[in-house]
């Protein structure tokens, strides 16, 4: 009895591992979550078995159900993938659905993806960490807040660069937080909404200005000197002698 955990990257097909592809391609069962990108399954061969398994608000997905599911599938079938957005093991609860398997005797392998919250950034030209702008990054989930529970502390005063997944709900309290915690309110901010995808937006701006910018969800937050950068813009002006300053 196995399952593999496999990361469907951010979007469009042609981000996933060739480990993933040739999984997805032999798998007799997937279970996937409601973010990954039609192209991606379109790659599941057609006798295959698709079990949607998406979270979204009012339908009745438990991760506990989620579990069980797999357990069960591992039991009936031979080749079982469970296909997870970006990479299983950032924000994924890859985590617990390996333990829950392995606790009830299922083998379980990981196939890593191209996480959103590094691509997300690149997709709209911005590197996470840059020379002399940032000598590293943070990646950290908006979710989950609380009106008693800080989403951010400590980083405020630092210079790396943020990423933030799931957190457009909650951006304003966000921006506060790190306002509040010594982050300058002029900070650059960006968020790149459904990167990778035929429907990816952009949205820039200053840390203060971080709860009005009208973004929705799924989108990746950029917080630091980075998210004024555009090297996409860059790159086609640099014929022009333009650089990064
Ligand atoms: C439950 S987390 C899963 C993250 C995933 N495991 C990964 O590595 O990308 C879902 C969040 O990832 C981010 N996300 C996933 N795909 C995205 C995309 N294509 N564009 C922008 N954000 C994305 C959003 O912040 C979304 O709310």
């Amino acid at each position: 009895m196995s399952v593999l955990l496999v990361g469907a990257g951010p979007g469009s097909a042609d981000l996933l591992t060739l480990r993933a592809a040739r999984a997805l391609e032999s798998a007799q069962v997937v279970v996937h979550d409601r973010l990954v990108d039609p192209s991606v399954l379109a790659l599941v061969h057609r006798d295959a078995r698709l079990v949607n398994v998406g979270k979204g608000p009012g339908d009745g997905y438990t991760q506990e159900h989620i579990n069980l599911q797999l357990i069960d599938l591992a039991q009936r079938y031979e080749r079982v993938v469970r296909l997870k957005g970006g990479d299983p093991f950032v924000f994924g609860r890859g985590g617990e659905e390996w333990l829950a398997l392995r606790a009830a005797g299922v083998d379980v392998e990981v196939v890593p993806g191209v996480t959103s919250a590094l691509a997300g950034p690149s997709a709209a030209g911005i590197p996470v960490t840059h020379r002399g702008l940032s000598r590293g990054v943070v990646i950290l989930t908006g979710h989950g807040a609380d009106d008693d529970h800080v989403v951010v502390t400590g980083l405020g005063r630092s210079e790396l660069t943020l990423v933030i997944l799931m957190g457009v709900a909650q951006r304003a309290r966000l921006a506060r937080e790190l306002i509040a915690d010594g982050r300058p309110a002029s900070t650059p901010v960006a968020v790149i909404e459904r990167a990778w995808t035929s429907s990816q937006r952009t949205r820039r701006g200053v840390l203060r200005q971080l709860g009005e910018l009208d973004v929705h969800a799924p989108a990746i937050i950029v917080v630091g000197a980075v998210a004024a950068l555009d090297l996409s813009e860059t790159l086609a002006l640099a014929g022009s002698s333009a650089s990064v300053a």
